[in-house]
């Protein structure tokens, strides 16, 4: 007997290496390498290759024919628009999220969606059974009968279900729980994860099915286990939101057929998910009125643009290190600009404790957001509200200069259309939009400043 060779990988990037270490050698993660007998799946089969010289012709580029792909919509605008617009026939997709964030309910939804249109749908879940799957889809509404539901752990049989049904779309839920017999490794394990992406990549491209896989997300936040998952897949898609609250954005993180950074976003009720088409309107659901520290600043994700609430808490600190937090932003960024707002303000900020949320679970770290945060945390410290109808956004340089942002236009159509009055912003955003002579006719009063001292003159 052949003796099999051990190769251990790590769960972070996907390195591997012939001996276990407890660093990994390439990203240098701790305690990240385990072990995957690789050999063993092979074990039997000649290695000699059956590929010849003459089988093997390169196409020339300009001969290659493309027929704009098909996408079939799921019925769900938000999430077509994160998938790029509809699903690409072929096509392997992760879902990504933390347990209880409502990925089996979105996917559930689209089934029912797709099979509403006669499209036969394979829906095979490792974690519930049948009879749970049918309870939560009551809740979500009418089911045709061109779906179908497989309660299995087994790939082997996943596989000879979707060999024996020829369904068109196939959601594994999740890869977590899936097993392939002749590896010799616990469900949810990376050679487990590996192979059984491998084995579903294989079918999606040889039928032409398109292959929704559920992945729960570690608390460092990626997909449990294996990064290397998002190497093999088209697409990536998270699930993010406050269990808590019932906000839920999907985001493409990854995507072969469409742009990245595309978000949808959801609420969670009791028929299931229901689509937000209009998210500022969302976020500025609860806004206090007249309180100090509370900004509505106007960020961009995708093509999307929305206003929403920046909230700051400045408060005497108890600590000998003040504490700062920083909640839906960047934690470094903030300190940062709390940094700069010491320094070119001159506000004793030490003796603070600062806490900084950016609110409606979502989670933004475009520099456009620095004035508002800038401003939360000056309003706050001085106890002074800013004004209710007012949008602030701008990039802030270690100087305290504002700096221009992307898609300026974009930002103040969105704030005018949610009903705001006056927009502070970038100084040279502001003279681009006189130049060019757009938003001539929008009743929103632009205020262009050149570093944050002047945004002490405004609020
Ligand atoms: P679920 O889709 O099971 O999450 P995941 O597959 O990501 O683990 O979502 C479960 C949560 O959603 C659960 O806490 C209950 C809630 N939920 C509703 O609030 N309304 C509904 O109609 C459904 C189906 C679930
Ligand atoms: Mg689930």
């Amino acid at each position: 007997m052949a003796k099999s060779k051990v190769i251990f990988y790590c769960k972070e990037c996907g390195n591997e290496t012939s001996k276990w270490q407890g660093q990994c050698p390439a990203c240098k993660a701790w305690n990240t390498l385990e072990e995957a007998p690789s050999e063993r799946i092979v074990a039997g089969k000649s290695v000699k290759t059956s590929v010849k010289v003459g089988d093997v012709t390169p196409t020339r580029y300009k001969d290659i024919t493309t027929e704009k792909e098909v996408r079939t919509g799921t019925g769900m605008a938000e999430l077509d628009r994160v998938l790029g617009g509809g699903i690409v026939a072929g096509s392997l997709v992760l879902v990504g999220g933390d347990p209880g964030i409502g990925k089996s309910t979105l996917l559930l939804q689209m089934c029912r969606n797709l099979s509403k249109e006669g499209k036969k749908v394979l829906y095979a879940s490792g974690e519930e059974s049948l009879k749970q799957i049918k309870m939560r889809g009551d809740r979500i509404g009418e089911f045709s009968d061109s779906l179908f539901l497989l309660s299995e752990t087994n790939m082997t049989a996943v596989e000879m279900a979707i060999e024996k049904l020829e369904p068109e779309v196939v959601i594994v839920d999740s890869i977590q729980t899936m097993y392939e017999e002749n590896i010799d490794a616990a469900p949810g394990s990376v050679s487990q994860v590996r192979e059984i992406t491998a084995v579903l990549l294989r079918i999606a491209k040889k039928n032409s099915i398109s292959i929704f896989i559920v992945g729960h997300v570690t608390k460092e936040g990626n997909v449990a286990g294996p990064r290397m998952l998002e190497h093999m897949v088209d697409n990536v898609l998270y699930f993010e939101g406050d269990p808590s609250a019932s906000y839920r954005i999907l985001r493409a993180v990854k995507n072969r057929f469409g742009s990245t950074n595309e978000i949808g976003v959801f609420e969670m009720r009791e028929m299931g998910l229901v689509e937000v088409p209009n998210p500022s309107e969302y976020m500025m659901q609860g806004k206090p009125v007249g309180e100090p520290g509370s900004v509505v600043a106007c960020a961009i994700e995708g093509t999307r643009s929305f206003v929403i609430e920046v909230q700051a808490l400045a408060c005497n600190t108890y600590f000998n290190v003040p504490r700062r937090t920083a909640a839906g932003t960047d934690y470094n960024r903030v300190n940062l600009l709390l940094a700069v707002v010491e320094k070119r303000l001159g506000m004793q900020l030490s003796s603070y404790d600062i806490y900084v949320n950016v609110a409606g679970g979502l989670r933004i770290t475009e520099p456009a957001m620095d004035l508002g945060i800038v401003a939360a945390v000056v309003s706050s410290f001085k106890g002074k509200a800013i004004p209710d109808d007012m949008v602030i956004f701008g990039e802030v340089g270690l100087v305290g200069e504002v700096r221009a942002v992307t898609q300026c236009e974009k930002r103040v159509v969105e704030a005018a259309k949610s009903g705001f009055k006056q927009c502070i912003m970038p100084m040279t955003n502001l003279e681009n939009i006189q130049k060019s002579g757009q938003l001539k006719n929008s009743d929103i009063k632009l205020v262009g400043i050149r570093n944050i001292r002047e945004l002490l003159n405004h609020i």
